[in-house]
C-alpha cells in the first residue's frame, strides 16, 4: 500500500516541476457544529488523501524539491483524547503512508519559517489560508508567506489529471462502494410503501449501506417522493410515500473515501403506471444507449448532446414537447425538463477531478452549465451517466421560459404534470481499454426487475 502512495508521490513531483518554493496540501479542519461540542462529519480533501493515503484532519502534506516530503500530522491533546478519542501514532501513519519524515504540526510553523519568502502553493483544502492556527501556525502573516495562487492552480490541475485514472487498487475500492450500495439500494427497493416517510426509506437505504461495510455515504442521501423528485437534490423528510407516485433515490455508499452514486427511481406500488411508465423507459433507453457510448476516446461533452437530443425526441413523441429535436436541442429547450449535465467524474469526491481538458472553458447555455465533466473518456476513468427527467415548478412556470419556448412545450399538459415530480437513472461507468463496465449493474433497473422487487416487496 504505502508503495502506491509514493509513486503517486514522485509522479506528481515530476509532473510539478517545481525548483523553488514550497507546496502545502492541507486535509482540511473540522468544522464545528455550533452549539454544540462536536464536529460536522470530516471528509479530507481528496488531493491530501490521494498524495497522502491518508485521511485525518488537521494534517499537512508538504513538499520542498531539496528534500521531498514531509507529513505534518494533527497529534490529539488530552482534551481531546478524552472527548474525541486519539490521534494514530506518528510511526503508524510514517509506515501506512511510506512518508519517513511524519512530524506534529506543531513543527510545521518552524518549518515554514525555515523557508521564509519563498513561493508557497497551497493546493488540497485552502482553509489553512483561513485558518492558520488550526494546523498549529500561530502567525502566518508574520512568516510572510508568498502565496502563489496561479502555481497552486497548475499544481491542482496536474493532481487533477492523475487522479482521473484510477489504479486497480482504487477500482477495487470503487467497486466495494458499488457492492454496499446495491446493499442499501435493494433493501429500499423492497421495503418502499405508501406511509412509509422519505427519512424511514432514507434509514432502511443507509442501514444496508453500513451493514455491507461502508462507514459513510458518499453525499447527502437523496430521497424525493412524488413532487419533491423534481429537486434535483432533494434532502428527506417527514413527507409519507403516496400510492401512485413515484420516489426517486439518490444515494452512494462510500468506502475508504472512494465514492459510488446511484440513482434509481422506482413506483410506490408494484408497478409503474401511465406516463410513469412511458417516462421511464425513455430515461432508460437513454441511460443505456449514453453507457453503450462510453469508450476510450469519446467526449462526455457528446454524450450529454446525444442524450439530450434522444430525450428531446422522445419528449416530443411522448407530445410534451413541440418542434424539431436537433432544433430544441440547439435552443436548449430540452434543459427546462433535463437541467444537469450527463454526470461527473467520480472516485475520491463524489464529483471527482472532472472540470474541462486543459484549453477549454465551462459553458455557461442553460443545456450545458452543469455539465461537469468536458474531457475525452480514457481507460481507469471512472464516470457517472446519469440522465433524468423532471418537473420542475422553478423552471416551468417561469415566465421568461415560458416566452422563450413558448412554442417549444405543449403546456397545456406540462402545467397538468406539474406535481410528477422527476425521474432519473444513474450508473458508475468504469472506462476500460475497449469499452466499459457498469460497477453498479447489479443494482436493478430494468422496468421488470423493479416491478418484480417491488411487488416482492409488497407481498402481491
Ligand atoms: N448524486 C448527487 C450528484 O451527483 O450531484
Ligand atoms: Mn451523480
Amino acid at each position: 500500500m504505502p508503495g502506491r502512495f509514493a509513486a503517486r508521490r514522485r509522479e506528481a513531483a515530476h509532473r510539478w516541476e517545481v525548483q523553488r518554493g514550497v507546496v502545502l496540501v492541507p486535509s482540511g479542519l473540522p468544522v464545528p457544529i455550533a452549539g454544540t461540542d462536536q464536529a460536522h462529519d470530516f471528509h479530507a480533501h481528496p488531493e491530501h488523501h490521494y498524495l497522502s493515503g491518508m485521511a485525518s484532519p488537521g494534517a499537512v502534506l508538504a513538499y520542498d524539491p531539496r528534500e521531498g516530503w514531509t507529513l505534518f500530522a494533527h497529534v490529539a491533546t488530552e482534551e481531546e483524547r478524552v472527548w474525541s478519542g486519539d490521534s494514530r501514532p506518528l510511526e503508524q501513519q510514517a509506515a501506512e503512508t511510506g512518508i519517513e519524515r511524519v512530524l506534529p504540526t506543531g513543527r510545521l510553523s518552524a518549518w515554514l519559517e525555515a523557508r521564509r519568502g519563498e513561493p508557497v502553493a497551497v493546493i488540497g483544502n485552502h482553509d489553512l489560508l483561513q485558518r492558520p492556527e488550526g494546523y498549529g501556525i500561530e502567525r502566518w502573516a508574520a512568516l510572510e508567506p508568498d502565496a502563489d495562487e496561479a502555481l497552486a492552480e497548475r499544481l491542482s490541475a496536474a493532481v487533477s489529471e492523475m487522479r482521473r485514472t484510477k489504479d486497480r487498487g482504487e477500482l477495487a475500492l470503487m467497486r466495494r462502494a458499488a457492492a454496499a450500495s446495491r446493499a442499501g439500494h435493494m433493501a429500499g427497493l423492497r421495503l418502499a410503501r405508501a406511509g412509509m416517510t422519505e427519512r424511514a426509506l432514507q434509514v432502511e437505504i443507509e442501514a444496508g449501506f453500513f451493514r455491507a461495510g461502508s462507514a459513510r455515504t458518499a453525499y447527502g442521501s437523496i430521497v424525493g417522493s412524488g413532487p419533491n423528485g423534481a429537486v434535483l437534490h432533494f434532502a428527506p423528510t417527514s413527507r409519507e410515500l403516496i400510492g401512485g407516485e413515484l420516489v426517486l433515490v439518490d444515494a452512494g455508499a462510500e468506502v475508504d473515501g472512494y465514492a459510488s452514486d446511484v440513482t434509481r427511481t422506482y413506483p410506490v406500488d408494484a408497478r409503474f403506471a401511465g406516463l410513469h411508465r412511458d417516462l421511464y423507459q425513455l430515461v432508460l433507453e437513454v441511460q443505456e444507449s449514453a453507457i453503450a457510448g462510453v469508450s476510450p476516446g469519446v467526449e462526455y461533452r457528446d454524450l450529454h448532446m446525444k442524450a439530450s437530443h434522444q430525450l428531446a425526441d422522445g419528449l416530443v413523441q411522448l407530445g410534451i414537447m413541440r418542434g424539431n429535436p436537433a432544433d430544441l436541442v440547439e435552443r436548449d429547450a430540452h434543459a427546462l425538463f433535463f437541467p444537469h449535465g450527463l454526470g461527473h467524474m467520480l472516485g475520491l469526491a463524489t464529483h471527482d477531478a472532472g472540470g474541462c481538458l486543459a484549453g477549454r472553458t465551462p459553458s455557461d447555455r442553460f443545456g450545458l452549465k452543469y455539465l461537469r465533466a468536458d474531457l475525452p473518456l480514457a481507460p481507469g476513468y471512472v464516470v457517472t451517466i446519469e440522465p433524468g427527467i423532471y418537473f420542475i415548478p422553478a423552471l416551468l412556470t417561469s415566465p421568461e421560459r415560458r416566452s422563450i419556448y413558448a412554442d417549444a412545450v405543449t403546456w397545456e399538459r406540462v402545467d397538468a404534470l406539474l406535481a410528477l415530480g422527476g425521474i432519473r437513472i444513474e450508473d458508475d461507468v468504469h472506462v476500460t481499454e475497449t469499452g466499459a463496465e457498469v460497477l453498479t449493474s447489479e443494482i436493478p433497473k430494468s422496468l421488470d426487475a423493479i416491478e418484480a422487487l417491488r411487488a416482492e416487496g409488497l407481498g402481491r
